[in-house]
């Protein structure tokens, strides 16, 4: 089903839909966000399988942090902390390497201890690199870019005009990876929701009513069948969109 040679190279997702999974069988939340961990074990299983090199999904946002009961942000912490427990080996066993991007430092110190640990232990891993986004707001990453570019200029004495768009992309926590060309989202919410806003300058987007504890590796292989028979452009012009003119000049325009 998927050309293997147009494979995307890094895949988002906006994993969404837990509470509404649990709300529509009358469970509690905790247990959409359980069976939610359990799609990101088999969704990583999938992306391992058919080789795709970075795969980075949207685990627990600053907002989640911020506007939700403690008790349903208590919870997600100690379920982070016991899917690192159980699927280490799982990664091991299958050559997925994890990392993180966010404000990971205003974790709890136990938390973030066994993420330390899980990213060392598969950290010669060569396969996936799976990356949790977590504490992770869009917006706050370009302030903390944004601090670490001035502090630089600062130190090297350089004027504002000679930034580029390269120097930005040094100081995001992405840095390390290429952008992603296919955006995710679960559950049909139509919104970007802060997410990694630089780096998704060019994704495709896809959009998909099943909500994430439905979510499976047969649904990001279709996903990724669809970005492949997209066309991407990057601005640029696009097969049956009009003759190119050779000489625009000729072209008288109509006044008025
Ligand atoms: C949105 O569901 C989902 C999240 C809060 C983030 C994703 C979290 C998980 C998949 C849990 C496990 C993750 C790991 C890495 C172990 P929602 O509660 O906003 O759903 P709703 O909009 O239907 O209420």
């Amino acid at each position: 089903m998927l050309k293997q040679e147009c494979l995307p190279e890094h895949v988002a997702i906006i994993m969404d839909g837990n509470g509404r999974w649990a709300g529509k069988r009358s469970l509690k939340r905790f247990l959409g966000h359980q069976q939610g961990a359990k799609s990101v074990q088999l969704v990583t299983e999938t992306a391992s399988r058919i080789g795709l090199p970075w795969l980075t999904l949207y685990a627990f946002s600053l907002e989640n942090n911020l506007r939700r009961p403690r008790a349903e942000v208590n919870f997600l912490m100690r379920l982070l902390k016991s899917y690192l427990e159980t699927n280490v080996q799982r990664m091991m066993d299958n050559n997925v390497r994890i990392r993180y991007i966010g404000r990971t430092h205003e974790l709890p110190a136990e938390v973030q201890d066994k993420m330390r640990w899980a990213e060392e232990t598969t950290a010669r891993n060569t396969g996936t690199t799976l990356t949790l986004a977590l504490n992770y707001g869009g917006r706050s990453e370009m302030v903390d870019a944004f601090r670490g570019l001035a502090a630089e200029m600062q130190r090297k004495h350089l004027a504002p005009d000679r930034i580029t768009e390269e120097d930005i992309h040094r100081h995001l926590y992405t840095a390390h990876m290429p952008d992603p060309d296919l955006l995710i989202r679960t559950s049909g919410e139509m919104r970007i929701s802060n997410y990694l806003l630089w780096q998704i300058a060019y994704a495709e987007i896809y959009v998909t009513e099943r909500l994430w504890p439905d979510f499976r590796g047969i649904h990001l292989l279709e996903a990724i069948a669809d970005f492949q028979r997209r066309e991407r452009r990057f601005g640029g012009i696009g097969e049956g969109s009009g003759e190119v003119e050779e000489d625009p000049e000729r072209i008288k325009l109509a006044a008025g």
